[in-house]
């Protein structure tokens, strides 16, 4: 990686730099930097001491049995997640306190106070467990953003069972392979959700994943826009409402092991087959609990909004478990941003006077391309901190987010982690860390992360190579589902102990991460790195271009070629002398090494529903191929018009 080096340093020329106010640092949870020092001294206590803050059943005897890659933590400790997410929280005041703000794209919005939250999860609980839903069974949830999500994932935990969530944008082909991988006998779904103003048929592609061989059973049903009332199936399907209305109010939380399975979650890897990321319980619930408290500086008044999906570890992490652990009030959205105007998300904001919000870069980008009016026109001094999640954010983005939206007073956390890490383990404490736009700064406490170089030599200030974490920590994933060895060909296999991320990154002269993306999405252009978010960043950094997108395609003389992808602002004009003025904006900030070979612009960017852009499509439409799987994109019609525009030209 050393030639990266060179090149990276445009990047690192970014110096506006961002200390905490000294307002919002007397108001934070954590102010005192020693808090790092102490961690790594002795992580196991660090870690313990926030264990020590949730409630168990019994306290576990050992904090950390450590055989490489297998990890246990607070072994021999029993609690339950959803007795920690609700329960505890009903000892005091807070058992009246908003836990879930919930908001439908039509319009429609409801409230659950802990104590309904209860109530609710109690009633569902008891309903699973009548259709025999046991300890240990795995539960497959294909939901909307709807209320019944999370209730229905904490009645799993609060019974011991297994929830597997799968995003509501999944076609049929997936939610197969994935009911079949984790062999559950019960789907939980609804007839349909709102998007963009019209209705996701779920039922129907629920129906269809589950014909012929399959081992679902039984069908649980949310009614949401009242569209399948016909295609109710006798003898296995059943509406949620008629299970739960008669199920008793309350229902006892099965006491679980620590390392007793919460949840798998499925993620894509490098190869084909979706693996499923297990997560288990005392260290999961830990994990997320102390990074929600601290990086997001949550307090009891909180109004906190995760835009994400729950389908997503974003949203199982930062909407369900870690703000709930917390006790806090977590705000849920189902639809779309732009729904039924571009400033959906500044009227939530406004009508529930959010102040901490934690979205995605891509949806940063959008909203800069919509303009600042948008966000102009709501009331958002309620916020007071704002976050950032999924992947790199360039600095122009950071630092439109932290002037429009969060109106210059709020501090960005731009935080790094994987559906695999469970929770955030690089970010700001925004209480004591300098900020950088486009940094995620440092690691959390407890974690030991690296930047290593091929050998596995630890890079140092200035150095650049592959990021890893050395340590064991929590809310680590504990193995792929069914999977073990390729748990360890995936994770373990590239360094000796030591957990492979998959990112690459580069250290800067203050000992900063600075993260550059998958490591598979590294170009290699005549044998230099460069990475695609560099060049992305130089090109957005242009005031004409709304987002870009590079990939490589194979060239034979270089090896690859840097082709970029740009959607421009409104009324700019697209033209060859905007290409060249481009490729020259490119060269000029990076270094002539980086300049793009092909600049095409397109009308929109190829994303995925959780708005990440998919750059195997448009390597496939860089190279003219035949497109491979588009079931997760947020709109087929994108690609469609790119390649039409685009498809034969190389
Ligand atoms: C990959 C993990 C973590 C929740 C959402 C995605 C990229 C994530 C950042 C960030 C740069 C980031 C990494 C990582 N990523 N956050 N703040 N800066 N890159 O979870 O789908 O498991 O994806 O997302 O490349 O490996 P995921």
């Amino acid at each position: 990686m050393a030639e990266n080096i060179g090149s990276i340093e445009a990047l690192l020329q970014e110096d506006r730099t961002f200390p905490p106010s000294e307002e919002f640092k007397k108001q934070a949870n954590i102010k005192d930097p020693s808090v790092y020092e102490e961690a790594r001294k002795d992580p196991e206590a660090f870690w313990e001491r926030f264990a020590g803050e949730l409630d168990w059943f019994k306290k576990w005897d050992t904090v950390l049995e450590w055989n490489p890659p297998f990890a246990k933590w607070f072994v021999g400790g029993q609690l339950n997640v959803s007795y920690n997410c609700i329960d505890r929280h009903l000892k005091s005041a807070r058992k009246n306190k908003a836990a879930i703000i919930w908001e439908g794209e039509p319009g429609d919005w409801a409230v659950y106070t802990y104590r309904d939250l209860y109530r609710e999860v109690c009633k569902f609980a008891n309903g699973l467990k009548s259709l025999g839903v046991k300890k240990g069974d795995r539960v497959t949830i294909y939901l909307p953003m709807v209320p019944e999500l999370p209730i229905a994932m904490l009645a799993c935990a609060r019974i011991g069972a297994v929830h597997s969530v799968i995003f509501g944008g999944f076609s049929a082909d997936s939610i197969r392979d994935r009911i079949e991988d984790s062999q559950s006998k019960l789907m939980i779904t609804a007839d349909g959700g709102y998007r963009r103003g019209s209705v996701v048929p779920l039922k129907q592609n629920a129906d269809e994943s589950i014909t012929g061989d399959t081992p679902v059973e039984q069908v649980v049903v949310v009614r949401r826009t009242g569209t399948a009332d016909a295609q109710m199936v006798d003898g296995r399907d059943i509406w949620w409402h008629e299970l739960v209305s008669d199920q008793p109010l309350n229902c006892d939380p099965e006491p679980m092991d620590s390392e007793d399975m919460l949840y798998m979650l499925y993620t894509s890897g490098t190869t084909g087959k979706p693996k499923g990321i297990v997560h288990t319980t005392g260290g999961y619930l830990t994990g997320t609990y102390a990074t929600t408290k601290w990086i997001f500086d949550l307090k009891e008044d909180d109004v906190y909004w995760c835009t994400a999906d729950i389908g997503w570890v974003t949203g199982h992490s930062y909407i369900v478990y870690g703000p709930l652990a917390n006790g806090a009030t977590t705000v849920m959205y189902e639809g779309s941003p732009d729904y039924p105007g571009r400033d959906r998300f500044w009227s939530i904001v406004e009508k529930y006077a959010c102040t901490i919000l934690y979205t995605a870069p891509t949806a940063i980008r959008t909203f800069m391309r919509w303009g600042e009016d948008l966000p102009e026109s709501h009331d958002m001094s309620s916020l007071r901190l704002l976050g950032s999640v999924g992947e790199p954010i360039n600095p122009e983005a950071w630092v439109w987010y932290w002037k429009n939206i969060g109106g210059g007073r709020c501090p960005v956390v731009d935080t790094w982690w994987q559906t695999e890490t469970g929770s955030i383990l690089i970010a700001p404490l925004p209480g004591i860390t300098t900020l950088k736009p486009g940094s995620a700064t440092q690691a959390f406490p407890g974690i030991d992360a690296e930047i290593l170089d091929e050998a596995g030599n630890s890079v140092g200030p200035g150095g650049g190579g592959y990021l890893v974490i050395k340590k064991p920590w929590p809310s680590m994933l504990r193995n792929i589902y069914g999977d073990p060895e390729r748990f360890q060909e995936q994770y373990w296999s590239k360094y000796e102990n030591t957990y492979f991320t998959g990112d690459g990154a580069k250290l800067d002269e203050d000992s900063y991460f600075w993260l550059l993306g998958r490591v598979d999405d590294v170009i290699n252009v005549a044998a230099h790195r460069v990475s695609t978010m560099e060049v992305e960043s130089a090109l957005v950094d242009n005031p004409k271009v709304a987002e870009a997108a590079c990939i490589g395609r194979s060239d034979e003389i270089k090896g690859q070629a840097i082709v970029a992808f740009v959607t421009v602002k409104e009324n700019i004009n697209t033209s060859d002398a905007l290409i060249t003025e481009l490729k020259q904006h490119v060269a000029t900030k990076i270094g002539p090494i980086c300049r793009p070979d092909d600049i095409h612009f397109a009308a929109e960017l190829p994303k995925t529903r959780s708005g990440k852009i998919m750059r195997r499509l448009l390597r496939d439409v860089a190279e003219g191929r035949a497109l491979g799987d588009t079931t997760t994109l947020a709109d087929p019609a994108v690609v469609e018009s790119l390649k039409e525009q685009y498809g034969d030209e190389d």
